[in-house]
């Protein structure tokens, strides 16, 4: 029976876990106000110096603003931007843009 207890407990803390550390799409679209400006809204950029983040790896983009924010990717306007996020802003902003129709990547031959 103590097993049984045990079990449920690990489970409950394990989804417990992974409901905070998953990146939130709402809250992604919220905090994404201030990227559209450059961006462009939804990710998709309409301008060249500005990259397009709409259908971008979710991965890679948690990467890049990790990057920014401790200054390995040395670049004075996104150090500004990823100075201010928290881990978890980073998540959700990533599963945000990642979900946006965006880049295509062309099959694998
Ligand atoms: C004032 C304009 C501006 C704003 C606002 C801005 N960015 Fe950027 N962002 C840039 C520029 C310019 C680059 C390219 C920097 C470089 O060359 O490394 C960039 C690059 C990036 C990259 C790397 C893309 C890639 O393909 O490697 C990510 C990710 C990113 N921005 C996310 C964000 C997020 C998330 C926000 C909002 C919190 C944001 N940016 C707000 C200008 C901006």
């Amino acid at each position: 029976m103590i097993k049984i207890t045990n079990v449920l407990i690990m489970i409950f803390v394990f989804s417990f876990a992974n409901q905070t550390n998953a990146g939130s799409y709402q809250a992604g679209k919220e905090k994404s106000q201030v990227c559209a400006a450059c961006h462009g809204v939804d990710g998709i950029s309409q301008i060249k110096m500005y990259p397009i983040l709409a259908g971008q790896h979710k991965n890679y983009l948690i990467h890049a603003l990790n990057e920014y924010r401790s200054g390995i990717r040395d670049n004075v306007v996104m150090k500004g931007f990823a100075a201010g996020l928290s881990d978890q802003d980073i998540e959700d902003l990533s599963q945000y843009f990642s979900m946006q129709k965006g880049l295509k990547i062309p099959p694998l031959k």
